[in-house]
């Protein structure tokens, strides 16, 4: 038998995407390739691509011009664009970029394998429809591999809710849930292969409706089937919509004790005219007044969040509303970006931020919720928590997990393998992580 062909995928971007890289390696499998970390042995190169901000694109296109060497070295190496990018601007990138053999958007990329046929018959290859089979159908049987003792599950693509700023409803297209029997089967598969922690994703996750049993499923009912899962210890869910957040799913927070204490609920502004302009359907105050309900549900949970700075004609006033509202919330995680303008987003055709006016307040932002997020880590000092194991830490006898809330906690203790669940007792806040020693 030939030796199997070596795919090498780069994945740019949000946890959706490495999931879809994985699938998108499961389906190549089935087209006789192995994955490689080192793209110079590689015989096809996939960039699995995010458009959510013009550098993230950008960045392919200087990926590309690197990736020139490795086809003038090896001629029959063949380059193929997926994800965001892809579906955004396939076809330009086939016209711009003479060596990109092939484009995949999102969407179908269980054609893959069909795909790289025509590749290699010297033919281009570009599908970036949103057909009506369904590409989780197609690609349902994961090879039964062992594998690491967390893992993504995609349950919702797509999204309808047009913020101002946002691209992913034109390039994700419209919100789709997958139907909840499907979800629960591939994380019993997962669970049956060394998963014990589950992260449910979605551009907007708690927007899931997934037709199940009786109608359809809520995903705070999807997640208390999931948690009935023996083995399945942990789960989690991102990204979330402040106005999705139902009261089912708020009480799960409470009372389901797999669902874990960490909520990434982005806000982007906390000033009202910049959340209206936005298009964010909701006001600074009524995410206060849902975070007190969350917490009041569950009092130790995490909150994590977006924030924009520089989003057209916000004012120092309304830049100084956002402060207050982090102040409010004190947040135990944050990402937050310089207002990046989208062509065909509604917000592109406003007048805009200068460049160091966005700059200065993205840094003041950051200033202040390093603080925070220093503050709620430090504060885990001397609390125990549950620290799921996931890989050897860099001194012998280390090993490094995540803590419920998230934080990388490193222990030294031998006995401890990768997959393990123990009870940890924090002893010091570092720089990035904290450190524990076993108690149960
Ligand atoms: N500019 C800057 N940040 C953006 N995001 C989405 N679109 C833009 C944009 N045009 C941020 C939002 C979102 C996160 C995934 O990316 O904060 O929550
Ligand atoms: Fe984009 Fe999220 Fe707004 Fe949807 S809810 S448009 S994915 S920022």
């Amino acid at each position: 038998m030939a030796d199997p062909k070596k795919l090498y995928i780069r994945t740019y971007g949000c946890q959706m995407n490495v999931y879809d890289s994985e699938r998108m390696a499961e389906a190549m499998g089935g087209a006789g390739y192995v994955e490689t970390g080192d793209a110079a042995e590689a015989d096809m190169i996939l960039l699995n691509t995010c458009h959510i901000r013009e550098k993230a694109a950008e960045k392919v296109y200087s990926e590309l011009g690197r990736l020139r060497g490795l086809k003038a070295a090896n001629p029959d190496l063949k380059i193929g664009v997926a994800g965001c990018v892809a579906q955004a601007e396939g076809e330009e990138i086939m016209r711009r970029q003479p060596l990109v053999d092939l484009v995949v958007g999102p969407q179908s990329y269980h054609r893959l394998p069909q795909m790289e046929a025509r590749v290699r018959a010297g033919e281009k290859a570009l599908d970036t429809d949103f057909p009506l089979d369904d590409k989780f159908d197609t690609l349902r049987m994961r090879p039964k591999a062992k594998r690491g003792p967390t893992a993504f599950l995609t349950v919702q693509e797509g999204c309808d809710k047009f913020c101002a700023f946002c691209v992913v409803p034109y390039t994700r297209g419209a919100e789709a849930s997958r139907p909840a029997a499907r979800v629960l089967e591939e994380a019993r598969d997962l669970v049956e292969r060394g998963v014990r922690e589950i992260t449910l994703l979605g551009q907007n996750v708690n927007a899931y409706h997934g037709e199940g049993e009786g109608g359809d499923w809520s995903l705070a009912r999807l997640i208390r089937a999931l948690a009935d899962i023996d083995g399945l210890e942990r789960i989690r869910f991102t990204t979330s919509h402040p106005n999705d957040m139902t009261d089912d799913l708020i009480a799960a927070h409470g009372d389901c004790a797999k669902l874990m204490p960490y909520l990434h609920l982005p806000v982007q502004s906390g000033s009202d005219r910049i959340l209206k302009r936005m298009n964010r359907k909701h006001t600074a105050e009524d995410y206060i007044r849902l975070i007190e309900r969350i917490r009041a549900a569950r009092p130790d949970i995490l909150i994590s969040g977006d924030f924009i700075t520089g989003f057209p004609e916000e004012t120092e006033a309304d830049f100084q509303a956002t402060l207050d509202l982090i102040e409010a919330v004190e947040y135990g995680q944050a990402f937050s970006f310089k207002y990046s303008t989208r062509p065909g987003t509604p917000a592109a055709e406003r007048r805009q931020v200068d460049e160091d006016v966005k700059a200065e307040r993205l840094h003041r932002l950051q200033a202040l919720i390093t603080a925070q997020q220093r503050a709620v880590q430090d504060a885990m000092v001397g609390r125990t928590v549950g620290v799921l194991f996931e890989k050897p830490g860099r001194l012998p006898g280390q090993m490094v997990g995540k803590s419920d809330y998230l934080h990388a906690v490193h222990v030294s203790d031998a006995g401890l393998d990768v997959g393990d669940l123990a009870r940890v007792e924090i002893v010091e806040s570092g720089a990035n992580s904290l450190a524990g020693r076993v108690v149960g």
